[in-house]
C-alpha cells in the first residue's frame, strides 16, 4: 500500500513518513498541491492524507481537482483546531474523512484503514455489477474461469456436444446455459434433466415420449424433451446415473440426431445441441463397466473441465460482491460490502460446496447483516474453519494478527481467545496491550 502525504509543514511530514514505514506503508511526500497533482498522475496510490492549508493550491482546491479530474482515491484531510469550519467543506466536496491535528498516531492509521477498507469494498461490490452484464451472472476472473470463457466464446456457435465435468455446485449448469446463451440457439429453449433424480421406469419416456397405447396407461401421445427441446439446447445433468440399456439409445441419438418415440415405428429427425455435465468421474465408471466406453468417447469431444472454488480462490472477492448485489435485490436489503477479516476468512475456507456453498453463505450473511458491512459473525464460520487463515508477514505481525482475529472470534472474551492461543490470559492481556489492541 503506498500513501501519498501532502503537507507544507516538514517537520510533522517527516514524522509522519517514518510513523508509516514503522507500519510498512510505503510514501511519497509533496509539499504543495501542484506536486501532489503530479504525482497523482504518475503513481498509483491507495489513499491520500493532506494538509488543507497550504500555500499555492490549498487542500480543497487539490481535492475539488482529485474528484473532478483525478484518480478516484479516498482522502483524509487533516487541519489544524481552528479550521473545522474548512473541515467539514471538506466533507461535503467529497474526503472520505477529516482529522484535527495534533492526533495520536493511531488514530490516523485506524481512520486511514477505513476509509481504504471502505474504498476497496465498494470496488468489490461494482466489479460484481459490471462483471454480471453480459455474461449472464457468470463471474470468474481466475485464469481458469478465463480459458473456460474463451472456450465457451468459440464452441458455442458449433453444434458440438460438450461434455462438463466438476464438483458438485462448481457452476456446470451456469456454464451450459452460457454455451446456450452464445449459440445461435440462444432464442430457442434450453432444457434441463436430472438424470439421477428422475425414476429409472420413467426416465426413457421423458427423453423420448411415447405413442398413444405404447404401454398401459399411455392414454395418449407424449412429447419427450429431445422433441421439446427442438432447435435448442438440452442439458443431461448427472449423465453418470443414466441406466445402462439407456445409454445404448442415447448413443445413437448422438450419432444419428434420430429418435424414435416409445411404442413408435418412425424414426424422427431431432436438432438438439446436446450438453451433458456430471461430477462423477466418468474414466472410473468405464472402467467399473458403469458407463459405455463408446458413449464416453461420444461425449467427450469438448470437455469443460470446471475447477473447484479452491483451485480459483481469487475469484472469491468477485463473487462475493456479486451474491451481496443479487441477494440486495432479491431481500431489499443495502450492503454494501464485507470487512476485510470476513473475506480473509471467506479465502481462507475450503468450501467443500463450492460456488453454491458460498452462494448460501452470502445470502445468509446478507439477511443477518445490522449494518452495510458483512462482518466475519455474520458468515457463521465456525471457529475452527475460520482458523486456516494465513497470515503474512514479520513474526511480531503474524503474533498480532492472530490475537486480533481470536479475540474476533471470540466476541472479545480474552479467557476463550487466550485459551484458543494456547497462552495464559494474564500474557493475552499483556499482548493486547503491547499490541494496542484493546
Ligand atoms: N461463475 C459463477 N458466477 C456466478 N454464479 C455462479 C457461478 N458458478 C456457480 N454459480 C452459482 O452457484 C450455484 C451452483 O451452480 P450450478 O448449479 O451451475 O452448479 P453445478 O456444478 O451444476 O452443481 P451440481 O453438480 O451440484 O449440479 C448456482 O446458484 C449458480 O448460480
Ligand atoms: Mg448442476
Amino acid at each position: 500500500m503506498k500513501l501519498l502525504i501532502v503537507d507544507d509543514d516538514i517537520k510533522f511530514r517527516d514524522q509522519l513518513v517514518s510513523l508509516c514505514e514503522f507500519e510498512h506503508i510505503d510514501t511519497q511526500v509533496a509539499d504543495n498541491g501542484l506536486s501532489a497533482q503530479r504525482y497523482l498522475e504518475q503513481e498509483t496510490f491507495e489513499a491520500v492524507v493532506m494538509d488543507l492549508n497550504m500555500p499555492g493550491m490549498n487542500g480543497l482546491e487539490l481535492l475539488r481537482w482529485i474528484q473532478e479530474d483525478g484518480p478516484a482515491l479516498p482522502v483524509l484531510m487533516m487541519s489544524g483546531y481552528g479550521e473545522i469550519n474548512d473541515a467539514v467543506d471538506a466533507m461535503k466536496l467529497g474526503a472520505q474523512d477529516y482529522i484535527v491535528k495534533p492526533f495520536e498516531p493511531e488514530v490516523l492509521f485506524a481512520r486511514l484503514r477505513r476509509i481504504i477498507d471502505n474504498q476497496r469494498l465498494s470496488r468489490i461490490v461494482e466489479r460484481g455489477r459490471s462483471l454480471q452484464y453480459g455474461w449472464e451472472g457468470w463471474i470468474g476472473n481466475s485464469p481458469q474461469m478465463m480459458a473456460i470463457k474463451a472456450l465457451i466464446e468459440k464452441i458455442a456457435p458449433t453444434p458440438s456436444t460438450v461434455l462438463l465435468t466438476g464438483k458438485s455446485g462448481t457452476g456446470k449448469e451456469v456454464i451450459a446455459r452460457a454455451i446456450h446463451q452464445h449459440s445461435p440457439r440462444a432464442d430457442k429453449p434450453f432444457l434441463a434433466i436430472n438424470i439421477g433424480g428422475v425414476p429409472e421406469n420413467l426416465l426413457e419416456s421423458e427423453l423420448f415420449g411415447y405413442e398413444k397405447g405404447a404401454f398401459t396407461g399411455a392414454a395418449g401421445r407424449k412429447i419427450g424433451l429431445f422433441e421439446i427441446a427442438s432447435s435448442g439446447t438440452l442439458l443431461l445433468d448427472e449423465i453418470g446415473d443414466m441406466p445402462l440399456h439407456l445409454q445404448g439409445k442415447l448413443l445413437r441419438v448422438l450419432q444419428e440426431r434420430k429418435i424414435q418415440r416409445l411404442g413408435g415405428t418412425r424414426d424422427l429427425p431431432i436438432d438438439v445441441r446436446i450438453i451433458a455435465a456430471t461430477n462423477k468421474n466418468l474414466e472410473e465408471l468405464v472402467r467399473q463397466e458403469r458407463f459405455r466406453e463408446d458413449m464416453f468417447y461420444r461425449l467427450n469431444v469438448i470437455r469443460i473441465a470446471v475447477p473447484t472454488l479452491n483451485e480459483r480462490q481469487e475469484d472469491i472477492p468477485l463473487l462475493v460482491g456479486h451474491f451481496i448485489q443479487c441477494f440486495n435485490a432479491l431481500i431489499g436489503k443495502n450492503v454494501r460490502g464485507i470487512a476485510p477479516d470476513a473475506l480473509r476468512a471467506l479465502e481462507a475456507y475450503d468450501f467443500p460446496g463450492n460456488v453454491r456453498e458460498l452462494e448460501n453463505l452470502i445470502e445468509r450473511a446478507v439477511i443477518l447483516a445490522d449494518t452495510e458491512t458483512i462482518t466475519l459473525k455474520n458468515l457463521g464460520l465456525t471457529p475452527p474453519i475460520a482458523r486456516n487463515i494465513l497470515y503474512h508477514g514479520t513474526l511480531q505481525e503474524i503474533e498480532r494478527q492472530a490475537i486480533a482475529e481470536a479475540l474476533l472470534r471470540w466476541e472479545g472474551n480474552r479467557t476463550h481467545a487466550a485459551n484458543e492461543l494456547g497462552i495464559t490470559r494474564k500474557t493475552l492481556i499483556s499482548k493486547i496491550k503491547l499490541y494496542r489492541l484493546e
